[in-house]
């Protein structure tokens, strides 16, 4: 009987366990497959660390947050033991047949490396970051677009409140999706996103335009967004960073300046992990298990080196070198429409 390797890899993201259900389930039901769990990620393949994954594990899983497998941001070659011939050793000693590995852009990057060094293995796309080439959503996303905008919903009234201007911070490193979604979710006057830049003066404008109508401003920033004007005089201020990636910061560094700009008191929420964590939507639960069974339908038929992803309405194959290296960004024209009823 075919034996395979579910492993899930880099930041965890509601649905994951969807999709571990999804697999064992269409696996054992459809396709009389076996399968075990690799413990945290590819340090869980490099060490041949794993868990049994059968039907009475994945019962109830996916209305459940996180992976119950665990996850790091361990790389498969990132350590001595991190070798091809390492890892098919440890599969040929569990009697794993082939890897299911569940990730983003860097996990794909990965599992495509070690498809061309002989390692048997396919992919399913996973971040709530949204920004995966080669599909339409991952899953994840929506969650994360919901939380986000309950975040938004409740620090209008505040805001509104005390006539204050707020600042939310979402995720999104390379790709503005979320910003864009819970932005607009959300009425929010300005939605500023990593492909595009814009001026301090210009988020004033916006900010001032709102309080001129008697309302509270509401500024949503995802948090690889740059100021272009600000990053040599705010360097030298120890507020470095502004011209590389980075993990959060922008709401807080924007909401004093956009204080002392306007002269509206100002605050920033950051709101980190938490739009990662707890219960996927029902949304999210349904792309899960479809990926979930696509991908059991993959190693059935034996299709190393391709990622399931939605295109459309549809469940397609993707080979892993046209799904990764690139970034998945907000298109220009989507954000412009929104940009025009900013304000
Ligand atoms: O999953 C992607 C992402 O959410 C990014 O938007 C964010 O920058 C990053 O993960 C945070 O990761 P970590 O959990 O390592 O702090």
């Amino acid at each position: 009987m075919a034996r395979f390797g579910i492993l899930t890899s880099g930041g965890d993201c509601p649905g994951l366990n969807a999709v571990i259900r999804g697999t064992v389930l269409q696996g054992e039901m459809v396709h009389g497959q076996e399968f075990v769990g690799y413990r945290g990620g590819f340090r869980g393949l490099v060490y041949g660390d794993v868990m049994p994954l059968e039907r009475s594990v994945v019962r109830g899983i996916s209305q459940q947050g996180g992976t119950i497998l665990g996850t790091s941001r361990f790389g498969p070659y990132t350590e001595p033991d991190g070798t091809p011939d390492n890892i098919l050793a440890h599969m040929r000693r569990l009697d794993v047949d082939a890897v299911i590995a569940i990730g983003g852009d860097g996990t794909m990057a990965a599992a495509n490396r070690l498809r061309e060094d002989g390692v048997p293995i396919v992919g399913v796309p996973k971040t709530i970051d949204n920004d995966l080439v080669a599909t339409d959503y991952t899953f994840g996303f929506n969650t994360a677009v919901e939380i986000a905008t309950e975040a938004v919903d409740r620090l209008r009234t505040t805001g509104n409140s005390h006539q204050r201007c707020m600042v939310l911070e979402v995720m999104g490193r390379h790709a503005g999706w979320i910003a864009m979604y819970a932005g607009t979710a959300g009425g929010a006057h300005a939605i500023l996103i990593p492909e595009q830049s814009e001026s301090l003066d210009q988020v004033c404008e916006w900010v001032e335009s709102v309080r001129d109508r008697g309302r509270s401003p509401m500024v949503v920033v995802a948090e690889g967004f740059t100021l272009p004007e600000m990053g040599e005089a705010y360097s030298d201020r120890g507020l470095d960073g502004f011209n590389r990636p980075r993990l959060g910061g922008i709401g807080e560094i924007l909401a004093p300046l956009i204080e002392e700009r306007t002269g509206i008191e100002t605050r920033a929420t950051v709101l980190g992990h938490i739009q990662r964590g707890g219960v996927p939507s029902a949304w999210d639960r349904v792309l899960g298990t479809r990926f979930g069974q696509a991908v059991s339908d993959l190693v059935a038929d034996e299709a190393w080196g391709q990622m399931v992803a939605l295109r459309g309405m549809d469940i397609v194959r993707v080979p892993f070198a046209d799904a990764v290296g690139h970034t998945k960004t907000v298109p220009l024209d989507h954000y412009r429409g929104a940009r025009a009823i900013f304000g």
